[in-house]
C-alpha cells in the first residue's frame, strides 16, 4: 500500500467511524461552528482544567473530510495544552492553506504527522474548509469564554 492509499484509508475510517462523536455533558467550553459553502455544522465540546484539555468531543452533521478532521482533532487534542492545541493548529492550517507549516517542536512532531491524511486537501480549496473546520471551531470555544450550565443531552 502507498502513502496515499494509507492516508485515504486513515481518513475513510475516521469519517465512517468517528472517534468522540458525543456530546459532553460536563463540557465547560463549546462552540458552534458552519461552513457557508455546505451548510455543516459541527459542534466541539471541551473540558478544560487550567489551561490543559481533560476532555473533548464534537458532535454534527458534516461531509467524511469535516468528521475525519474533527475525529483526528479530539483524538490528538486530548490531554494537550491550549498552546499545544494552539501551535498544531497553526502549523495544520499553514500546510493545508499554503502547503507548509513551520516545524513543530519535537514533542508534537508525533502529532502533526498524524494530520498528514488531511493535508491533501491543499490542492482542493473548497475541502480547506471541511479540513479546517473543527478547529476553527476549537478556537471559538476556547475564546467564547465558560459555559456555566451543565450540556443538555437532547
Ligand atoms: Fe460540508 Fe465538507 S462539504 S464540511
Amino acid at each position: 500500500m502507498d502513502l496515499r492509499d494509507l492516508y485515504q484509508d486513515i481518513v475513510l475510517d475516521h469519517g465512517r467511524h468517528p472517534r468522540n462523536f458525543r456530546v459532553l455533558t460536563d463540557a465547560n467550553h463549546l462552540a458552534h461552528g458552519h461552513n457557508p459553502l455546505c451548510g455543516d455544522k459541527v459542534t466541539v465540546f471541551l473540558r478544560l482544567e487550567d489551561d490543559r484539555i481533560a476532555d473533548i468531543s464534537f458532535d454534527g452533521k458534516g461531509c467524511a473530510i469535516s468528521t475525519a478532521s474533527a475525529s483526528l482533532m479530539t483524538e490528538i487534542l486530548l490531554g494537550k495544552t491550549l498552546a499545544e492545541a494552539s501551535t498544531l493548529f497553526g502549523h495544520f492550517h499553514d500546510t493545508v492553506t499554503k502547503g507548509d507549516g513551520a516545524d513543530l517542536p519535537p514533542d508534537l512532531v508525533e502529532d502533526g504527522e498524524r494530520l498528514l491524511p488531511l493535508t491533501g486537501v491543499k490542492s482542493y480549496p473548497a475541502r480547506v474548509k471541511c479540513a479546517t473546520l473543527a478547529w476553527h471551531t476549537l478556537e471559538a470555544a476556547v475564546k467564547g469564554g465558560g459555559i456555566a450550565q451543565p450540556v443538555k443531552t437532547e
